[in-house]
């Protein structure tokens, strides 16, 4: 266990129980009759992701003033957990598909193990099956947080595929589709832990502004990591940012203050065909042609900037361990290298 890996199990320490109550339920949920998609759950079942949305979920309901709350919803608040899980496991089976990506959590991503159109289908059947899991429940506030937040997502994966190749594209904007992309998910798992099933609208919001600020910043860095090209580190495909036209902070930040011959060099390392087969493809031809640097260490900024603007919001929320995992956690998200 690495040491990162270590800080993250120690935060997660307070809500064990109820990650484990959480897996049982995941793994209930990724079980089929039929081989051929028995298969394929069980292949993503081995994925060993961070699990960190589904501790948001718990974190935020312990952190929750009045222990009365939380014993009410014993039961169900793994498998709200699990639902948010498994939305994002779906996000991640179609996401790599968008991506090209042969890699996921240190395996074979499903469209390399099978081919892309499984992989959509399997994607297909997680958000059913997430969405059925929410039928069960006795509050629809799961089902109606998440079918919103779903779109929302889906519409930021859109938008980005829309912006592919745009250099000239503001910070705004890109804040906006990595806020919907990934921010959305985070804040609705803030919310439901903070809310569920009939907790205070207005500690939700407040809740829910802390995971929106948490998963921009989770996503700058993980568009970092992209940059980074260690695969063995992050566990996934890297680099497919680039060979994919996706211009991230940091690019648009370098590109916005280079010459014009920079700028003309680092489009062709985005768009000169035959440059993906180069060896390192196309993101060593980009860190061959600019000083990425400069634009890293603005976008690392930018993400510490936002999650200090997130943990004020925590001190509304009573003292305690659950409160003091969150900060924490927040912390993880600047630091992870996976
Ligand atoms: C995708 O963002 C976010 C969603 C799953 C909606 P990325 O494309 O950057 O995610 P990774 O890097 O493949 O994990
Ligand atoms: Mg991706
Ligand atoms: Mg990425």
């Amino acid at each position: 266990m690495s040491p990162k890996d270590a800080s993250l199990q120690a935060l997660v320490a307070p809500i064990a129980d109820d990650l484990a109550a959480m897996r049982e339920v995941l793994q209930t949920s990724l079980a089929s009759d039929v081989p051929a998609v028995s298969d394929m759950l069980d292949h993503i079942g081995r994925f060993r992701g961070k699990q960190l949305r589904g501790a948001l979920v718990m974190l935020n309901a312990n952190a929750r003033s009045g222990a009365k709350a939380r014993l009410a919803d014993q039961t169900e608040l793994p498998v709200v957990a699990a639902i948010v899980e498994l939305i994002h496991l779906a996000t991640l089976v179609h996401d790599d598909v968008l991506d090209g990506a042969d890699k996921r959590r240190r395996v074979a991503s499903v469209n390399r193990r099978w081919d892309n159109q499984v992989a959509v289908l399997l994607g297909d059947l997680i958000y059913s099956r997430a969405f059925h899991l929410s039928t069960t429940l006795r509050s629809p506030l799961v089902s109606q947080l998440l079918s919103q937040i779903t779109q929302e997502i889906c519409a930021g994966e859109i938008e980005q595929a829309a912006g592919r190749y745009d250099f000239n594209m503001s910070q705004e904007s890109y804040e906006r589709i990595a806020t919907a992309k990934t921010g959305a998910l985070y804040g609705a798992a803030c919310e439901l832990g903070s809310r569920y099933p009939d907790g205070s609208e207005f500690d939700g919001a407040a809740m829910r502004a802390f995971g929106r600020e948490i998963g921009l910043a989770f996503q700058i860095i993980d568009d970092l990591i992209d940059l980074e090209g260690d695969e063995a580190v992050a566990g996934k495909s890297t680099g497919t940012d680039v060979e994919d036209g996706k211009v991230t902070l940091a690019v648009l930040h370098v590109y916005r203050e280079a010459e014009a011959s920079v700028q003309a060099k680092i489009r062709d390392a985005y768009t000169l065909p035959g440059l993906a087969e180069s060896p390192g493809g196309r993101l060593a031809q980009l860190l061959d042609v600019c000083d990425i640097e400069p634009g890293k260490a603005k976008a690392r900024a930018r993400a510490a900037e936002l999650v200090d603007s997130a943990r004020k919001r925590l001190t509304r929320l009573p003292e305690g361990p659950a409160r003091k995992a969150l900060y924490t956690l927040s912390e993880f998200v600047l630091e992870r290298r996976w």
